[in-house]
Parts: structure tokens; sequence; C-alpha cells
């Protein structure tokens, strides 16, 4: 959405009725409201102008909204970032008074619920009641099982993790599987925990296991599309034409969902939202994650360490959505595709790594990938004492990549959800 900014005279003050209204509900209140996970309401124009001044700081750091992703290295679709123009309208407003404006008819704040002109989802994959934290101070892990089926062929056009309680979903990752025949999902648990000190990860045979996914004739369940929850995450979203069909009988497994520690016990009932198309998908998106090649390799206590990545493609790709990867030493990401050409395209820079403000950043056109061209990432580590975010003080050796998410375990991942080039997609808009 693009809204017209108009320039102020020294005799003129901006308004919020009139001019600053708009965008501060649409940058700001989708989280500072009722249920959206910010610590404060910022959803009127009185609890907007009782904190101009602290307003006016986040907004001039750039600390608010959050959004880590240099946006001059390379821009993307579902960018929260202020521009310029509409940083400094900001400034003035507060600058001059942070008037309301009253002669004016005052702006609407946004249907939160219904971000987007998609309407309201159409299925919900909800956990069926809501699950227990224990409030015990430590990070807990549970693997989570929700069956679906269908009466007919679906086709995903969009989609949506909605944490339950957002301030205690750390992160959660999640896979949608087709089952065979002679598998009843709903004869096993809903749920296991994982121990908080585990470190096995994620592990395919261990959940159909549990979950008894494995068919009549011992086959596992088809994994159709697969991607994570991070905080800041929001809808995601498919050009015309591109999706996943869904099966008809099938799970969704969110194979690890980490709550953080709480002191009281507390609820979460999470779930999946998803807009069909009207139409089967000619093209289906496709998931890659890319890793170093050190597996096993230790950030010893009080040092910094960069791990690469260098993996050349195969196939020509288009590029839909990028997710760097790292947990509380990170300190920069970037990554870059270097061609057979010798062109160089900008993917992601995120020169200040926030842990708690990870996205799947949405190209804002389909992104060609030229077959053979070498995906290069380069990602800082800060295992010392000064990192406020190191989740060990003293700081302790930290193993790299066993793909856990405990306080022992740093990780460096790059994943592209993409589709098989084809010609034309350079113009392809994501909205
Ligand atoms: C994606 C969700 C989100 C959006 C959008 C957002 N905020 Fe926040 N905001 C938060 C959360 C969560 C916190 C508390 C954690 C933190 O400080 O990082 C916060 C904290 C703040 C704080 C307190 C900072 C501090 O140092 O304690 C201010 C002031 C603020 N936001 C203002 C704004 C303004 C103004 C906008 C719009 C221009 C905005 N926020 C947009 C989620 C958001």
């Amino acid at each position: 959405m693009f809204l017209l900014l108009p320039v102020y005279g020294a005799a003129q003050s901006p308004n919020f009725n009139r001019d600053v209204g708009a965008l501060l509900y649409q940058k700001c209140s989708s989280c500072h409201r009722h249920g959206g996970g910010a610590p404060f309401e910022l959803a009127s124009y009185q609890q907007f102008a009782k904190r101009k001044q602290f307003i006016a700081e986040v907004v001039q750091r750039g600390y608010m909204p959050p959004w880590t992703a240099d946006t001059h290295y390379r821009s993307f679709a579902n960018q929260t970032a202020l521009t310029d123009t509409e940083k400094q309208l900001i400034l003035t407003w507060v600058a001059r008074g942070a008037k309301q404006g009253r002669r004016f008819p005052a702006p609407k704040l946004p249907n939160f619920e219904a971000p987007t002109d998609l309407g309201p989802p159409d299925l919900v994959l909800q956990m069926p009641e809501p699950y227990h934290i224990p409030g015990n101070g430590r990070h807990h892990y549970i693997a989570y099982k929700i069956p679906f089926d269908l009466p007919g062929d679906a086709y995903v056009k969009a989609i949506e993790f909605v944490p339950g309680n957002k301030a205690l979903v750390h992160h959660a990752s999640y896979q949608l599987f087709g089952t065979g025949p002679g598998v009843n999902a709903n004869n096993s648990p809903n749920f296991y925990v994982f121990s908080a000190d585990s470190v096995d990860g994620i592990d395919d045979d261990r959940d159909f296991h549990i979950f008894q996914l494995y068919d009549s004739l011992g086959r596992p369940p088809f994994s159709v599309f697969h991607n994570g929850y991070l905080p800041g995450a929001t809808i995601q979203q498919y050009p015309p034409g591109i999706g996943f069909a869904l099966p008809r009988k099938g799970v969704l497994l969110i194979r690890s969902l980490h709550y953080s520690p709480t002191p009281l016990p507390r609820s979460d009932q999470s779930s999946l939202r998803l807009w069909l198309a009207d139409r089967p998908v000619e093209r289906t998106i496709e998931f890659a994650a890319f890793k170093p090649r050190i597996a096993g390799d230790t950030i010893p206590a009080g040092e910094t360490r960069t791990y690469y990545i260098n993996i050349k493609t195969k196939g020509d790709m288009s590029l839909l959505h990028i997710n760097p990867h790292m947990h509380q030493l990170g300190k920069s990401f970037v990554a870059w595709a270097l061609t057979p050409a010798g062109d160089t395209i900008p993917l992601v820079k995120i020169p200040q790594w926030d842990f708690n403000w990870q996205e799947f950043y949405r190209y804002e056109r389909l992104l060609h990938i030229p077959s053979g061209s070498v995906i290069h990432a380069e990602a800082v580590y800060d295992n010392t004492a000064t990192n406020l975010a190191n989740p060990n003080q003293p700081p302790k050796p930290m193993l790299i990549e066993t793909g856990s998410m405990d306080d022992a375990t740093e990780m460096m991942r790059l994943v592209f959800l993409y589709v098989p080039y084809k010609a034309g997609d350079e113009l392809i808009q994501t909205d």
C-alpha cells in the first residue's frame, strides 16, 4: 500500500487525523494492539500522543518498526521499514506538538485479523486444545501433530502460522505431509515433549513412529511443504499459479515448537491458516536449506568466528523467499549469488542480527538465479561476554550446527523457497 505524503512548510504542521494517523496505524498498530505481542498499545491518537517522545526516539534510531534487513542492499515486498520521507513526517509531527487535527475525520484502524485482501482463511489447522506450558523457568520443546482430512483437492496460495501465545512461542518448524493407506492419524498422541537439553533435533523416523504415520505397506508419509515460524514472521502469499497441492488426507507436524522459559504455567493454542486457490497450482514451491560444511565445529568461549556457505546451484531457480537463520551469537549475515557470467545478485543483508526479529523475506519480483551460480553467505558470531545477547555469561564454547535449539548450540542456515525458473519470471510481482 502506498500513502501519499505531503511536504510541510514552516507554517504548517502535520496532524494525526489528516497526515500521520493512517501511516502509524499501518506501521505500528499490528503489533502494538491488544493481543498483538508488543508490550503496550499504540492504537489510538491518545496512545500515540502519550508516548510521542519515545516514538520519535525509536523511529529516529530505526529500531521500530522492527526490520533488520538492509533495504539499500535489497528491498523486499513484505518490508515494514519506514522510508526516509515517512520517518521525517513522524518526526516533524512529534516536533510540532503531535497535534490531533480534530477538524479532519479520524483515520480508521485497519482490520488486522484479515491483514490482506485475502479475506478469512479457507482452512485452519489448530491445536485441538490448549497446550499447557510448564512454569519451570526452562526452555520447553514439543512436537505436535494436527491431522486433516479434506473433502477434495486443495491448492494453497497463502499461509500463516499464528502462535497462540505470542510472548512464549519462540519459533516453530513445521511440515505438511500426506499419509498413505491404513494410516489413522487420530489414533496417536497429539504431541510429545522433547527434553529441554535434547540435542537430537528433528528426527523423521522418531516422529513417524510416535505419531504412527507409516502406512500399511510400511511407507513413510510424503512431505508436501516445509516452513518455519520465527518471531516477526508475517503471512506468506504466493503469486497466481504458484503454491502447492494439499493431499486429501494428511497431517501438519509441528516438528519442533520451542517455548521460551516462563516462571508461571501458561498455555498456547497455535494454528496454521491456509488460503486456497480456486484453480490447481501449476508450479509447486520447493524448499532448499544450505548450511556450512563445518558441522561439529566449536566457537570457543570469548571469541568471534565467521562461517561461510559456498554452494553451486544446479538448474535455474526463481526465488520467492529467503530466510537467513542464526541463534543469539549472530552478529551479521550477508548472502549473494555470483552468476556464471560474473554478475553479483544481492540476496539479503542483515547488518545487525537480532534474534527476535527474523523473517521469511519476500522478493518484490521473482528473482532469477541462473544455473551454475554460486550462493555465498557469510555469518559472523560473537561469543564474547560483551555480546549482550550471549545466552551464557560467562561465555561457554558453542557447538555449531547440530540443528538443535539449546544454549550450547549455534546454527547457520540459509533457506530458499523457490520454483524452477521459467522465461518471464523476472516480471512476476509477488503481491
Ligand atoms: C512486528 C511488531 C511490531 C511493530 C510493527 C512495531 N513494534 Fe514497537 N515493539 C514491538 C515489541 C515486541 C516491542 C518490545 C520489545 C522490544 O523493545 O524490542 C516493541 C517496543 C517498542 C517501544 C519501546 C522500545 C524500548 O526501548 O523499550 C516503542 C517506543 C515502540 N515499540 C514503538 C513503535 C512504533 C512507533 C512503531 C511503528 C512506527 C512500532 N513500535 C512498530 C513490536 C512491534
